[in-house]
């Protein structure tokens, strides 16, 4: 039987083999996440040695890395805005990035006290909904997806965070959607890349994220399209449109925003000066 140091070195040199560039950190977090401790506190446990059962789940855990399989899906987990979600092959695993709209909203938002009824198009795991219900206590909303896989693992994990009685969810082609509702917040991810983009992605994410979560038909700008035209009839006055963008679909993205009487009032720039998010409200 090895030591967690012993396990940890022979397996980070495996994955090395099989070009997994974040082979360090992603058999520290499948260890740490077998003891059932934080990566940090692993160092603590160095000389600590594993027991059969947990050597055997490491090597079976860590041969699913080997295969590209992202460390979300192997462990069925992911944090976002500091909250864990279940995810599993049937969701887009939610993107650091994706926290930003949260943060727009709440950098607009002072009071959190404030009832708002909100509307999540292409909710996947539910992420986005699930934290601004938990940053904002009496708000409620619904989450819309085309996918029933996807509705199924959101249902989860609105369980999971308890929001039983705050969010709904909807099976729903954002793309023909009509709305008679009005809402207050309206965010969306909406798979954004083009069909060559994602011919150019890594197998992890190809190979095993759902391709309908990614591609955004053929220039990736289809669905803001319709996204825009139903928030300008979906929004109440001064409402708000949360929108995640891909590379180059910020001057697109921004003129179809002014012609539907949206006014821009913040956006969040990558290093790579590609504008990510946009927060805009319903004049
Ligand atoms: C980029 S993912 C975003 C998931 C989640 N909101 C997040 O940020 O992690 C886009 C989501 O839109 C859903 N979707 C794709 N086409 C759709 C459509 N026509 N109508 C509704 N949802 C759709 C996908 O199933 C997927 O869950």
């Amino acid at each position: 039987m090895n030591t967690v140091q012993e396990i940890l070195q022979k397996n980070y040199k495996d994955l090395l083999n099989h070009n997994i560039q974040t082979a360090k950190i992603d058999s520290e977090v499948i260890l740490a996440n077998i003891l059932n401790t934080t990566r940090i506190n692993l160092i603590t446990k160095q000389d600590i040695t594993l027991n059969k059962e947990q050597e055997d789940l490491f090597s079976k855990l860590v041969e699913r890395r080997k295969q590209k399989e992202p460390v979300a899906y192997i462990l069925n987990k992911k944090e976002f805005w500091n909250e864990n979600y279940f995810v599993d092959k049937r969701v887009l695993i939610p993107r650091p990035e994706t926290e930003i709209l949260i943060e727009l909203l709440l950098k607009k938002i002072k009071d959190k006290n404030k009832a708002y009824k909100v509307l999540d198009l292409g909710c996947g795991s539910g992420c986005l909904l699930i934290s601004f219900l938990k940053e904002m206590r009496k708000s409620q909303g619904m989450g819309v997806d085309i996918s029933s896989n996807a509705l199924e693992v959101a249902k989860k994990n609105i369980e999971l965070h308890n929001l039983n009685n705050r969010a709904k969810l909807m099976r729903l082609d954002l793309l023909t959607l009509h709305t008679k509702d009005k809402f207050d917040v309206i965010f969306s991810n909406p798979p954004y890349l083009s069909s060559s983009d994602y011919a150019k992605l890594s197998d992890d994410v190809k190979n095993f994220e759902p391709k309908q979560a990614l591609v955004g038909g053929f220039n990736g700008v289809l669905y803001y399209k319709k996204i825009i035209t139903l928030a300008q009839s979906a929004l109440k006055k001064n409402g708000y449109l949360a929108l995640e963008l891909g590379d180059r679909q910020y001057r697109t993205i921004s003129k179809l925003l002014q012609d539907h009487s949206f006014r821009i009032l913040d956006k969040y720039q990558l290093i790579n000066n590609e504008i990510r998010c946009i927060l805009a409200a319903k004049m």
